[in-house]
C-alpha cells in the first residue's frame, strides 16, 4: 500500500530569536507551519542545553498550534508527565534514554499524548520493530542530536525505506518524521523516501531572509 501522508512542516524554534520566543511561534502559525517542534536539550544525553516545561507552558497560553517536543533528556522517564502537564501534544523519546521503552511508551499513551520514537543515525530500525504498533510516529534523526545547522546525513534515509516497509506490512499508519540539516535539496529526497513530516530549524529562520512562508512553501514542494 502506498502511503498518502500529507506532507508537513514542523519548525525548529531553535533556530528562532528566544528572547521572542511567542512571537517567533505566531510568524510559523502565520507562515503556515503544521505544529513546532521543541528541541528540548539536557546538557547531558546531548551536550547542549535549551528549554524545559515552564517555557512549553509560558508558550503553550500564547498559540493554538501543536506542539511537537523532541525530548533529548536522560533518564527521560521520570520528566515525560512534566511535559505533557506543560502542554506537549507529540512526545518524542530516545530509546537509549529510557530503561524500559514500553513503559515509557505506555505512560506517554496513558497522558493521552501522541508517542514519537526517535533513532539518532546510528541506531538501527531492529530497536522499534517490536513497539510500532503503540507508536505514532518514527522521528528519523538526520543528524547527531545536540546542535542546529549540522549537515544532513543521507545515510540514514535506507531506514525510512526499512520503515515504509514495515507500516504497511503490519498494516500500521504511524507518522515518519525527519529531523536534522533538511534544505530545499535534501526534503525532496527525504519526501520521496517517505517522510512526511519535516523539522527544520535553520532554513525555515534563515533561508530568504528569514521568509518563513515561502520557506515553508519550498519545503513541502516535491
Ligand atoms: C538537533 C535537533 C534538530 C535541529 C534542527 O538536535 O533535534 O531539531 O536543531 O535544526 P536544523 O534544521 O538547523 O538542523
Ligand atoms: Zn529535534
Amino acid at each position: 500500500m502506498v502511503s498518502m501522508k500529507k506532507i508537513q512542516i514542523s519548525p525548529s524554534i531553535l533556530s528562532a530569536d528566544f528572547s521572542q520566543l511567542a512571537n517567533e511561534i505566531k510568524r510559523l502559525e502565520d507562515g503556515g507551519a503544521d505544529m513546532i517542534h521543541v528541541d528540548v536539550m539536557d546538557g547531558h544525553f546531548v551536550p547542549n542545553l535549551t528549554i524545559g516545561p515552564p517555557v512549553i507552558k509560558s508558550l503553550k497560553k500564547h498559540s493554538s498550534i501543536l506542539f511537537d517536543v523532541h525530548l533529548m533528556i536522560s533518564p527521560v522517564h521520570k520528566y515525560i508527565k512534566a511535559y505533557a502537564d506543560a502542554g506537549a501534544d507529540i512526545i518524542t523519546i530516545h530509546p537509549e534514554a529510557t530503561d524500559d521503552i514500553d513503559s515509557s511508551i505506555s505512560l506517554i499513551k496513558e497522558l493521552n499524548k501522541k508517542v514519537g520514537v526517535s533513532l539518532n543515525p546510528e541506531t538501527k530500525v531492529d530497536i522499534i520493530i517490536e513497539h510500532l504498533d503503540k507508536i505514532d510516529l518514527v522521528l528519523i534523526m538526520s543528524v547527531n542530536p545536540g546542535f542546529g545547522g549540522q549537515k544532513f546525513m543521507p545515510e540514514v534515509l535506507s531506514k525510512i525505506e526499512e520503515l515504509k516497509k514495515q507500516r504497511s506490512a503490519k498494516d500500521l499508519d504511524f507518522d515518519i518524521e525527519i529531523d536534522g540539516g533538511i534544505n530545499f535539496e535534501n526534503s525532496k529526497i527525504a519526501i520521496q523516501a517517505g517522510a512526511n513530516i519535516l523539522v527544520s530549524g535553520t532554513t525555515i529562520f534563515k533561508s530568504n531572509n528569514g521568509d518563513i512562508k515561502k520557506n515553508i512553501e519550498l519545503l513541502k514542494s516535491k
